[in-house]
């Protein structure tokens, strides 16, 4: 439900803008109420009466319209929600916000709002593949910028494929995520997940197994509670969650540069899969294969990130978490990796290749806190993901 709540809803030019309309009427519906921006280009997809007529409000047009700006200011106006939503988000749009243009009404509003922002893509498949915007995205993404959608489909345009903006029910779904008042929200969490590659040469790495499923899981979870996640990952095969700032790494030193820069935080969850070396005569050339010749790799040894941030002094999340993943003993072994690491909780599973988990759905974990340990029932990914969840809000309450 979203009664008081108020959106700024930036449509822009596209052909899904239509079914914006049709978002505006939902979400009234839903008790918020909606403040209209239409783009130039958005103008030629929906009439400003209508939008005016369906969200029973002034609708926005021109960043040099003096009567708005008397009325009520472009900072004012972008303040005044409690939720900014573009939708359709053009190509276009989402170039002026990575490249934080602010040259009319709609990305001025982008750039001096104080709120969460939220977009549905929606544009031809070539243009959503193309580098330049899934740079824009990976820039936006990590700006903290939700992203719903877009889905694949039939396009207007005739040519099937990612570009469709994502159905109203999911936008709505998406709006009552980011203005749920959980028991996260106000939160900071920061998120490990994934491998880590450690480059040999420009074509060559070493690496982790981890599909970063379950650290996706955690973070999807903390976030439907409301939470503020950075999600920091390497090279994973799930792609990452929608709702959260998304840091991509490659190695585990980056990975520690990125967690660093991410604090301060009221927790950490550290489900990544950290490689323990790197090669310490990596080359920037391609090593050449010569006959009869093998190449000697020299090792150093990473950063532990989960160990440097848990002896952080001031400024340590009150919660930091770690993983076991084990493969006989589970649980003396992470008791004991618990108090080397110095984190205060330790989510430990056998990894044992009978179990399944590995690459799996399920996991059976134990959590391992300063009280003692507790078996959890074998489970989807997703439950260990919401019950752990529930328990760093309990812990965080
Ligand atoms: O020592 P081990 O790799 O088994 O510890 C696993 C836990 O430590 C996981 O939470 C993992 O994310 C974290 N870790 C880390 N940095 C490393 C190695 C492991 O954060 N270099």
């Amino acid at each position: 439900m979203l009664a008081g709540k108020r959106i700024l809803l930036i449509i822009g030019g596209g052909i899904a803008a239509f079914k914006s309309l049709d978002l505006i009427r939902r979400l009234r519906e839903r008790g918020a109420s909606v403040t209209p921006v239409l783009t130039r280009a958005g103008e030629e997809f929906v009439t400003p009466l209508s939008a005016s007529a369906l969200a029973a409000e002034k609708v926005y047009r021109d960043l040099f319209d003096l009567t708005d700006e008397a009325e009520m200011g472009h900072v004012e106006l972008s303040r005044a929600a409690d939720l900014v939503v573009v939708a359709p988000a053009t190509a276009d749009l989402m170039a002026k916000m990575a490249g934080g243009h602010a040259g009319d009404l709609a990305s001025t509003l982008l750039m001096a709002t104080d709120k969460r922002v939220l977009i549905a893509p929606a544009m031809n498949v070539r243009m959503w593949e193309h580098p330049a915007t899934r740079r824009n995205l990976a820039t936006l993404q990590g700006d903290g910028i939700l992203v719903v959608g877009p889905e694949e489909g039939a396009m207007a345009c005739g040519e099937v494929g990612p570009g469709r903006m994502a159905e109203v029910q999911q936008i709505v779904e998406a709006i009552e995520g980011a203005l749920s008042d959980g028991p996260l929200s106000g939160r900071r969490v920061i998120v490990t997940s994934g491998p880590t590659h450690e480059p040999i040469d420009p074509v060559r790495y070493i690496a982790n197994r981890s599909s970063g499923a379950q650290g996706t899981a955690i973070a999807r979870a903390l976030a439907a509670l409301g939470a503020d996640v950075t999600f920091v990952t390497g090279p994973a095969s799930v792609p990452p969650p929608q709702g959260v700032r998304v840091v991509r790494v490659e190695t585990a030193r980056q990975m520690l540069a990125a967690v660093e820069g991410a604090l301060p935080a009221d927790a950490a969850v550290f489900a990544a899969a950290v490689a323990d070396w790197r090669v310490a005569n990596a080359t920037d050339s391609k090593m050449k294969k010569t006959k009869g010749g093998l190449p000697a790799l020299e090792f150093a040894e990473n950063p532990d990130i989960l160990a440097t941030v848990s002896a952080m002094g001031a400024g340590r999340p009150s919660l930091v978490v770690g993983f076991a993943a084990e493969t006989d003993d589970v649980i003396a072994h992470a008791k004991a990796k618990r108090e080397r690491k110095g984190c205060d909780w330790i989510v430990a599973n056998d990894v044992s290749p009978g179990t399944g988990i590995m690459g799996g759905a399920e996991n059976a974990v134990t959590l391992i806190t300063a009280q003692g340990a507790e078996d959890w029932p074998r489970m989807g990914k997703d439950q260990v993901a919401q019950r752990l969840a529930a328990r760093i809000a309990e812990a965080l309450a």
